[in-house]
């Protein structure tokens, strides 16, 4: 298998709140960093064992149909009936089918992007990849605003966009969508039962408002081929955040993958404070002990790989 020897299983459960960010140094851009095709391509390969990106980035029209029950992921005792609305939003054919792109980037959303002036790096990728409908117009200076595809967790509607219960936040978030304008709208609606309601009041959106987007609705088998993909490697998650399940799908279809906007430490390298996102007040923490997410071990493993050459992590501003 590849290279990539992580160990640590101790797993913390909450975003660490420690001076971590210490032992995180990472050179800065402009010292040597080189891609390491060979390494890359066998992470790849090693990927594929687990699942295909091309495949689980969707479930497709043909597998399913109105009226068929699913058991939602996280909560298999619960169960969904699939929609009208959602059949007609599922793709006839993988978004990905037969995609391969030189240089990817995936922004993650920690508050490290503010004043690192990567907006035009980021554009000048040939696949842009952002998480869960983070706003890019105000921040275009350090985040960019090309946008390929966009993750949407169901929970985003309520944090984001008050749970829809008047007219303004129906409206921003339909701005929101129509901003999206071609890419891929990328819904976890088979993961955990809460957002039920949430993710059908986003299809009805997009169907009523005619909106332009690509949907895809990941694969039931998706989070678990991960983790156990990262298992392989020693990397022992509880359960994938969106910008590790972006990395693990983006091997399949991207040659050079840049990460920005991974830092999951409440201080920079140079002991600054920095927001746990760049664009709201959430804060490092807010995710209770019983989190599932492990952010700083997610880190670490990215880090090495980082190190290695088979990705490219900027965590302070760009050239
Ligand atoms: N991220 C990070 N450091 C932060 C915040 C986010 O590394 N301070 C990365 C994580 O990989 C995260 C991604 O950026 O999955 C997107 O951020 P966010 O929307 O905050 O994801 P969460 O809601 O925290 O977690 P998830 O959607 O993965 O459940």
């Amino acid at each position: 298998g590849a290279e990539v020897v992580i160990n640590d299983s101790s797993s913390p459960a909450v975003v660490d709140r420690s001076n971590e960010s210490i032992k995180h140094n990472i050179k800065p851009a402009s010292s040597k960093w080189r891609h390491n095709q060979t390494l890359s391509l066998k992470i790849r390969k090693q990927i594929l064992k687990f699942l295909d990106a091309e495949k689980d980035i969707s479930v497709l029209k043909g597998t399913l149909k109105p009226g068929d029950i699913i058991h939602y992921v996280f909560d298999r005792d619960s169960t969904m009936n699939v929609s009208q609305n959602l059949y007609e939003l599922l793709p006839r054919t993988s978004p990905l089918k037969g995609k391969q792109f030189p240089t990817c980037a995936i922004v993650g959303n920690s508050g490290v992007l503010l004043s690192s002036g990567c907006g035009p790096e980021i554009d000048a990728h040939s696949f842009v990849i952002r998480c869960n409908l983070a706003p890019v117009q105000e921040y275009s200076q350090d985040v960019g605003m090309k946008t390929d595809l966009v993750t949407m967790n169901p929970s985003v509607i309520q944090r984001a966009f008050e749970d829809l219960v008047n007219e303004t936040w129906r409206e921003k978030l339909l701005q929101r969508l129509h901003s999206l304008n071609g890419s891929i709208l990328w819904i976890p609606a088979f993961m955990a039962k809460g957002g039920k309601e949430r993710v059908e009041w986003v299809n009805e959106l997009i169907l009523k408002h005619h909106i332009n987007v690509r949907t895809a609705y990941p694969s039931l088998r998706l989070l678990h081929a991960v983790r156990g993909y990262w298992l392989t490697n020693k990397v022992h998650i509880k359960r994938p955040t969106t910008g590790l399940l972006m990395y693990t799908l983006a091997t399949r279809f991207c040659n050079q993958i840049y990460l920005y906007g991974f830092w999951p430490f409440p201080l920079d390298q140079n002991q600054n404070p920095v927001k746990y996102h760049y664009y709201d007040s959430l804060k490092y923490g807010y995710t209770s002990q019983a989190s599932p997410h492990t952010m700083p071990l997610e880190f670490k493993a990215l880090k090495t790989l980082h190190q290695q050459g088979a990705l490219k992590l900027t965590v302070g501003e760009c050239d």
